[in-house]
């Protein structure tokens, strides 16, 4: 929603006790409130931040501004899990309070040393002529949710890159703590930056040269870029904004991508036998998606069910944007899977025989087998007229698409109504996690993965199988 500057730059202490009243109450009018993923309380939810395990739990920030659905003063808002599944607000706030992150606290990410969780972010700074000043900050946060700034910045802009320099994530690679942040060169190209902690000193990074993972530089900005280690491959995640559709076909305003490496030259900054760049999503919204090494050793990744530049249906209601589940990466064949973490069968309330549905309360998981060289469709959100979110396995062709046009309200329509992706033609499994207004399907156990939002109007709650035999279960599913 586009909100003027100074409404959105407005300092927290002075949005006064009823403005937010009201908010909260418009709030709680909307009829799409995910029931087991993540959404910010108020305001508008972006990136995941500082996933890491603190204390004992995982922690789970996210970027908010809690005052509608737009982007403005970001703050991080602290979210905790032990399961992976349930996660809650704490009320641990890292706020935009400090002269070294005056217009935002930005994206970045988190590690415990020694018993406190060392948060590692971009200050956004803007001065009277609102030019940027883009810093790497840092704070340490205690068991309590008490937020302690560090005083100096830990890294300036440096001298090659333009405005655009953000999203530190700090990772252990060896025993030895590194950073990537991506960033944007004077004349305009994506890029990421590799720093170095000496002697393992957070307070101390040390630049090592800019990452070479087989980038084109055909995209204008690099935002959150993460390396997570699978099987001791370098997994590269990443937003670059503006790739070349001639490098990779996506139809998001901007794409997720990942590659997979096959080493890390940590001391030249080089990325060994970096694979194509690659979708990590197929879906209509999928971005910024943050992982990290957990102490037992998996990948996991959190992605925002969102993107910059959209407005949503749920902008009325003065809030935005829902969290992924958490998804484990593996590979499998060389090919990179993401599923949901073990403990989301938690869940499942009730099991029954897939089969048509006239009513659901759409809060559910579909585990269906797509038989081989058959072209099988479904309609979830079905109001029994044939509108519906449209899913089409043809496993005949190899392909899969998603059709959201007939699908609730529609918006950001520019983009495309359909989202696609090729399949190996055999017998396919899908599961389909749907909550309200979210639904994530996982193809093969995650070889192929379709994030989306789906904003259904009355009665859009059906299940309706069109064509083919898909079979399996329908779960219900509870948090
Ligand atoms: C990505 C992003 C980040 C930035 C944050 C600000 O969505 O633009 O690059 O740190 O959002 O909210």
């Amino acid at each position: 929603m586009n909100l003027p500057t100074e409404v959105r730059y407005r300092p927290y202490a002075d949005w006064s006790e009823d403005e937010i009243k009201q908010i909260n109450e418009n709030v709680a009018r909307s009829p799409w409130h995910a029931t087991y993923h993540i959404e910010p309380k108020t305001g508008l939810l972006n990136d995941p931040n500082g996933f890491s395990f603190f204390n004992g739990k995982f922690t789970l920030f996210f970027q908010n501004w809690p005052f509608g659905a737009a982007h403005g003063l970001k703050s991080w808002v602290h979210t905790e899990s032990t399961d992976l599944v349930h996660f809650k607000e704490t009320g641990a706030i890292l706020l935009p309070d400090n002269p070294h992150d005056s217009h935002g606290a930005y994206s970045g990410s988190a590690f415990e040393i020694d018993g406190r969780l060392f948060l590692f972010y971009t200050g956004n700074v803007r001065d009277e002529n609102w030019v940027r000043d883009p810093l790497q900050v840092g704070a340490w946060m205690d068991a309590d949710g008490k937020i302690e700034k560090f005083d100096d910045v830990l890294i300036q802009q440096p001298s090659d890159v333009t405005e655009h320099f953000r999203d530190p994530q700090i990772f252990d690679y060896k025993g030895q703590f590194y950073a990537i942040i991506g960033a944007q060169s004077l004349d305009k190209k994506g890029f990421i930056k590799l720093y170095k902690a000496e002697n393992n000193d957070v307070k101390n990074w040390k630049f090592i040269g800019n990452l070479d993972f087989g980038g084109t530089g055909s995209e204008y900005m690099i935002e959150c870029p993460n390396l997570v280690f699978v099987d001791d491959k370098p997994i590269l995640l990443y937003s670059p904004q503006g790739l070349d559709k001639s490098e990779l076909d996506y139809q998001n305003i901007y794409p997720n991508t990942y590659k997979i490496c096959q080493s890390f030259d940590s001391t030249h900054a080089k990325l060994i036998g970096a694979s194509q760049i690659q979708n990590l999503d197929y879906g209509f919204e999928a971005y910024a998606t943050q992982g990290f090494n957990a102490p037992d050793g998996r990948a996991l990744i959190v992605s925002w069910i969102g993107l910059p530049d959209v407005d949503y249906p749920t902008d009325q209601y003065d809030y935005q944007g829902a969290m992924s589940l958490v998804k484990e990466l593996s590979l499998k064949n060389g090919k990179l899977h993401q599923y949901p973490v073990d403990a989301i069968k938690t869940l499942r309330i009730t099991s029954e025989t897939f089969s048509n549905k006239v009513k659901t309360n759409n809060t559910y998981e579909l585990e269906l087998t797509f038989p081989a060289g058959e072209k099988s469709e479904l309609l979830l959100f079905s109001d029994g007229e044939g509108n519906g979110l449209r899913l089409t396995i043809d496993t005949e062709n190899g392909q899969i698409i998603l059709d959201r046009s007939q699908a609730g309200i529609q918006y950001a329509t520019d983009f495309g109504t359909t989202r696609q992706c090729d399949i190996d033609k055999k017998e396919t499994t899908a599961n389909i996690f749907v909550d309200k207004s979210i639904v994530e399907i996982f193809i093969n156990k995650g070889e192929k993965v379709f994030t989306s939002r789906v904003f259904p109007e009355n009665e859009q709650n059906g299940i309706q199988i069109i064509s083919g035999q898909p079979t399996g279960k329908y779960f219900e599913l509870k948090y």
